[in-house]
């Protein structure tokens, strides 16, 4: 007699067990006797029908009257059986194809197996299309996979990273979509300061009927994401944020608007701008060659008081501003290369990660990685780094 789905009263876990061991052993048996693609379609709709099938009435008979108690338990079941029964059918197809193709092939075979060819001498024109059709030349090469190289950008700032690694600092990460508070409220930048039209962006639409420091933007630096390892973290802190970033900036040889940054900040008693200057120092030589000098040039960020741009000496005129007797194009002859942002922290920004401004200090510096990469591989335009044309990707290898 065929297999019809009982209706369940008895749900423990040893009743559930034999129902489902007597709709595997109906479904093996069924599988079994499924011998052509045709037997096979009926056997794949009484078990899988949408409307009917025995997967559908599972659902009914065990699913839908299981008291609440045993839901889960019967749950878990009829989703085994549902696995099961769906590999089954999938297997059972394949079976009625191989054995639909090993008689196709028997029939270019003769009486005891012998290759037809043997028998009949070659000139039969199936058997040479045949043949000539399954020419396989085993001597060819395999296809070799190209091998990937690092991006130059994630090699650029791996390497950066790497830097403050070996100084003790440890890796955050923050969110690429910001809310206004993150990257500017709690950065010392209030609402309509001027400072916010350095740093234009893309705002989320339809937020208008949020707070301010609630709505979502791409954010544009990796700044916000000290705030945020500060609020989760109690001083000593020291680490490297490395992320992309958005401006609204039209895009030419050096501006592009998505690019990346590495952010750091070091927290603790008595950090002082010598602590600064001595870290950046270090890092600048670590990664153009101790040859380099630094200079710090006042400058403003609404988050650092003071703050400072760090210029390096030029790489490409050894700081003389002159090469070859002209002057110096990478420097505008004025042997220094302007490169990142720093300073110290705002008291006011401790103010918004509560942390007490009267007994720690600390710095932060800012960093665009491509900037670096132009300069370190000599890279004329910063698209090539977002265009994936291969030949330039390859270089980096
Ligand atoms: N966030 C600043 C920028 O993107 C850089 C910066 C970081 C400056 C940290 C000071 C301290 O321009």
């Amino acid at each position: 007699m065929a297999y019809t789905v009982p209706e369940l009263t008895d749900f423990s876990p040893v009743a559930l067990d034999g129902a489902v061991r007597e709709l595997l052993s109906a479904l093996a048996q069924e599988s079994a006797a499924v011998h052509s693609e045709n037997n096979w379609k009926a056997f794949r709709d009484r078990w899988m029908a949408r409307k009917n099938g025995i997967l559908t009435q599972l659902n009914d008979l065990w699913l839908k009257a299981a008291p609440g108690a045993n839901k889960r338990d019967v749950g878990q079941r009829v989703n085994e059986v549902k696995r099961k029964v769906e590999e089954t059918v999938a297997a059972t197809l394949a079976r009625t194809q191989e054995a639909k193709a090993s008689l196709e092939f028997a029939g270019t075979l003769g009486p005891d197996g012998q290759n037809i060819s043997a028998i009949y001498p070659p000139g039969s024109s199936f058997v040479q299309r045949r043949l000539a059709a399954e020419r396989l030349d085993i001597t060819l090469p395999g296809i070799r996979r190209p091998l990937g190289a690092e991006h130059p950008v994630i090699k650029m700032m791996n390497e950066m990273i790497g830097v403050f690694r070996n100084l003790g600092y440890s890796v955050e990460e923050g969110p690429e979509i910001e809310t206004d508070f993150y990257n500017f409220e709690a950065l010392n930048f209030p609402p309509n300061h001027p400072a916010r039209d350095t740093q234009d962006t893309l705002f989320i639409a339809g937020q208008e009927s949020k707070p301010l420091r609630d709505r979502l933007l791409l954010r544009t630096h990796t700044s916000p994401v000290q705030i945020r390892t500060m609020q989760k973290t109690k001083p000593p802190v020291r680490v490297v944020c490395p992320g992309k970033v958005h401006r609204n900036d039209a895009l030419d040889a050096t501006h592009s608007p998505i690019f990346h940054q590495i952010e750091g900040l070091a927290v603790d008693t008595n950090i002082t701008f010598c602590d600064l200057k001595g870290t950046l120092d270090h890092a600048m030589k670590a990664m153009f060659g101790s040859n380099v000098k630094t200079r710090f040039y006042p400058s403003f960020f609404p988050f650092t008081e003071p703050s400072a741009d760090v210029q390096i000496s030029c790489i490409f005129c050894d700081g003389k501003g002159t090469r070859d007797g002209a002057p110096c194009r990478n420097c505008k002859a004025s042997g220094w290369i302007e490169l990142l942002g720093c300073g110290m922290v705002d008291p006011n920004v401790y103010g918004f990660v509560d942390y007490d401004a009267t007994k720690v200090s600390g710095f932060a510096f800012g960093m665009g990685v491509e900037r670096i990469a132009i300069l370190k591989y000599g890279v004329d335009d910063i698209q090539l780094f977002f265009q994936g044309d291969v030949r330039f990707l390859e270089q980096f290898g």
